[in-house]
């Protein structure tokens, strides 16, 4: 059993392999947090129940005579609004009265077995008897407003996942105007927080600030979960390392607009919460009707390397679908890099001729394939092969393609459409712009209005078409600006704080309509590289093209920083040319494809100007990769350097789920003259087995694990170096 319930003392307790989550329904009804941490080995932890003198901050009504008591500094699963709490708070909204408070406290709660599942959004699942479910009900009398606080408890996995269902309980409209998803108390402690900022073409920065008193905000108002803040905050002790230390992660499981709230208040206390971004989001709750937040991933472990173990083993089991979650992913060649639109059906096939020649397996054609797509101005909406490209149209083309041995993917980028296409000359409508007012346009384009059921079909119609007429195995799903001029033409007035959430509601309807029409078709995710990387994603793309910069240097801190949260399977990398198109920077094949092997590994280059030295040492990066893919995309995963510590370059180990193979990767970004080579630990191994490194010398896990290795003098332009660590006995 992982959840409890201790009737003596009211104490609600959600265990997992190695955490305990404990919570209280104190006597007036609030639901307290008690603890969220390691596992303990007695469970009463009522004394961290703090009641003291609290001077200014207030007391309810019923408890005016005990001052002690005050809702401004207790530690709350979730938070009233307006009525003393003056923190960050869970919610917000309005009732038709014009009052703007409710204080929510116990009405009951039930458990279940298996995993919840969130109506319309995407949510960590149990694949049989994996999971139990706690629902918890809250109620304010004199708004009407019910709330269900849902818990998922995956005892294995070590993860504990929240939502919320926020149900108008009375006769009257309510508005929502915030609906978070969780609320997360840490009553003591100094905690450093860990975020994933960036840009287009420099994603998932990590930056590690100690809290300071007030509040931080980590948001995303553009529409997408954004290249700018990813959806994924983690808390650390101000001494956790990767291999120690109390660290607390949080990832919303949502690809729209995002804002986590991290408090560090008077009292020292540090509350999180983190859903839905509020700023212009209004929802209508009529009589009788619920909102379901998006569901948060919660784990805590001890070290940054066992939380992120933890959201890779959760994501890559219990998020992706399909049936590439856990298989084989084909090695493909983009033509994006190699032609941008200058393409026709001959380079095409030649470039294909020449991926094949090497092993790549799937040939992906990016954009430009379609009528009037001559450069990004004009086109997108209107789906229809370009004859002037294709001569023998799409089918032809793919007819050779398969011809060649290889499968054939397609770019695509449904949710938009420019001025110049048929789609917007007859459905000028269907775009997202403001009444009376000049739309921004990114791109030349304009997003369509996906609230809307008609765009919704006409979307689904025309992917379907697509992939029942051709013999598609792959979509590439692009996304290429924000949300701006946010107002659907089909909503009345008063619901338009709604669209950007109904937007997001369609788009999963979308994919889990496709995926399951067509659930032999690989789907990867993009949005100007990876402006929507997260984890609702992942729920339909296996596998999202991690950044628009291919560059291997600029990737090492992407790719690093993504790994946190996100597994290696997660992560599009592929081999580019040299000079970088983004950087213009010169470097090795062997560290171009290094730095490609940690993720669905692939080439995004014209093959047909390389020499047959390149291409054979391609044909082995191939022959590598897709011999220890098994062990890159579902074994262990470690940071063998810091950003912080080890300015000069950047290591890196895979180790296979049995610990009987492991591939250490180093690249060198910053060669230093006369100094020491560079010594790491390796890790993950079995201290007992005995393991051929490179085939060069054989030892003990535990001399390699605790003596380390020292790496020969690597020098040049950004030197790379794998090494091979195969048990003997
Ligand atoms: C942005 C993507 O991230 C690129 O890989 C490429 O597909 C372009 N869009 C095409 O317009």
């Amino acid at each position: 059993m992982s959840i409890r319930y201790n009737e003596n003392t009211k104490q609600l307790i959600l265990e997992t392999a190695s955490t305990c989550y404990q919570m209280k329904i104190d006597n007036m009804g609030y639901l307290n947090h008690l603890y969220y941490g390691p596992k303990l080995g007695q469970n009463d932890m009522s004394y961290m129940f703090r009641t003291y003198d609290h001077g200014f901050s207030g007391n309810p009504y019923d408890m005016r005579n005990n001052r002690d008591f005050s809702l401004d500094s207790m530690s709350q699963e979730y938070t009233s609004f307006g009525v003393g709490d003056f923190r960050v708070n869970s919610i917000a909204a309005s009732c038709s009265d014009g009052s703007r408070c409710a204080e929510f406290r116990y009405e009951g709660h039930e458990v279940t077995d298996g995993k919840y599942s969130i109506p319309g959004l995407p949510s960590v699942y149990d694949e049989g008897g994996q999971a139990q479910t706690l629902i918890v009900t809250l109620l304010d009398t004199a708004a009407n407003i019910r709330i269900k606080l849902y818990y998922g408890v995956f005892e294995e996995l070590d993860i504990i996942t929240r939502c919320a269902e926020i149900i108008n309980a009375g006769s009257e409209i309510v508005w929502l105007r915030k609906a978070s998803s969780v609320c997360l108390e840490l009553p003591f402690g100094k905690w450093d927080m860990i975020h994933f900022h960036g840009r287009h073409c420099m994603e998932r920065q990590p930056e590690r600030v100690p809290l300071f008193h007030g509040i931080h905000t980590i948001v995303s108002g553009r529409g997408m979960s954004s290249h700018q803040h990813n959806p994924f905050v983690i808390l650390c002790d101000r001494e956790a390392t990767e291999e120690n230390g109390p660290c607390y992660g949080m990832m919303l499981m949502y690809s729209g607009n995002h804002k986590t709230e991290i408090e560090l208040d008077q009292f020292d206390s540090t509350r999180v919460v983190m859903g839905i971004n509020d700023d212009r989001f209004r929802w209508e709750l009529s009589p009788n009707t619920g909102f379901n937040t998006p569901e948060v991933i919660l784990s805590c472990a001890n070290g940054l390397t066992e939380l992120s173990h933890r959201y890779h083993r959760a994501i890559r089991n219990n998020v992706v679908r399909g049936q590439y979650k856990l298989s084989h992913r084909p090695v493909l060649i983009n033509n994006w890099e190699a032609t941008y639109f200058d393409l026709n059906e001959d380079k095409i096939v030649s470039l294909a001729k020449k991926a094949a020649d090497i092993g790549v397996e799937l040939f992906v054609l990016d954009d430009g394939w379609f009528k009037n797509r001559v450069d990004d101005n004009a086109g997108l909406g209107d789906w229809i092969p370009d004859t002037n490209k294709l001569p023998n149209g799409l089918d032809g083309l793919i007819e050779k393609i398969n011809a060649l041995g290889l499968k054939f993917g397609l770019w695509v980028e449904p949710e938009m459409v420019n001025e110049d296409s048929d789609l917007y000359r007859a459905h000028p409508d269907w775009a997202m712009t403001a009444p009376n007012r000049a739309p921004m346009m990114a791109r030349n384009q304009l997003v369509l209005d996906l609230s809307r059921k008609d765009v919704h079909e006409y979307i689904f119609n025309t992917l379907s078409d697509l992939l029942s007429k051709y013999n598609i195995t792959y979509i590439k799903w692009d996304f290429n600006r924000p949300l701006a001029d946010v107002y659907s033409h089909a909503a009345p007035s008063p619901r338009q704080g709604e669209v950007t959430h109904r937007y997001y509601l369609s788009l999963y309807k979308l994919y889990d309509r496709l995926t399951k029409a067509f659930p032999h078709v690989l789907f990867e995710g993009c949005a100007g590289g990876g402006g929507r990387f997260d984890a609702g994603m992942l729920q339909y793309s296996p596998q999202i093209w991690c950044s628009d910069n291919t560059d291997p240097i600029s990737r090492l801190t992407i790719q690093y920083g993504t790994s946190f949260g996100y597994p290696v399977s997660s992560i599009g990398a592929h081999v580019s040319a040299t000079p970088n198109h983004q950087t213009g920077r010169l470097t090795p094949l062997n560290t171009r494809g290094t730095v490609a092997m940690m993720g669905a590994f692939g080439y995004e280059l014209d093959l047909t100007k390389l020499s047959e030295d390149e291409l054979s040492e391609m044909k082995q990066q191939i022959e590598r990769f897709k011999e220890l893919e098994p062990m890159i995309h579902n074994g262990l995963y470690y940071r063998l350097s810091s950003m912080q510590e080890s300015g000069h370059y950047f290591a890196w180990q895979f180790v296979s789920p049995d610990r009987s193979r492991s591939l250490l990767s180093i690249v060198v970004t910053n060669p230093l003259a006369n100094s020491a080579p560079v010594h790491v630990r390796l890790k993950g191994l079995d201290s007992q087995t005995v393991y051929s490194v490179n085939g060069e010398f054989e030892c003990l896990g535990s001399s390699l694990m605790n003596s380390g290795y020292t790496f020969p003098q690597l020098t040049g332009d950004y030197p790379a170096m794998q090494l091979d660590i195969v048990k003997v006995k």
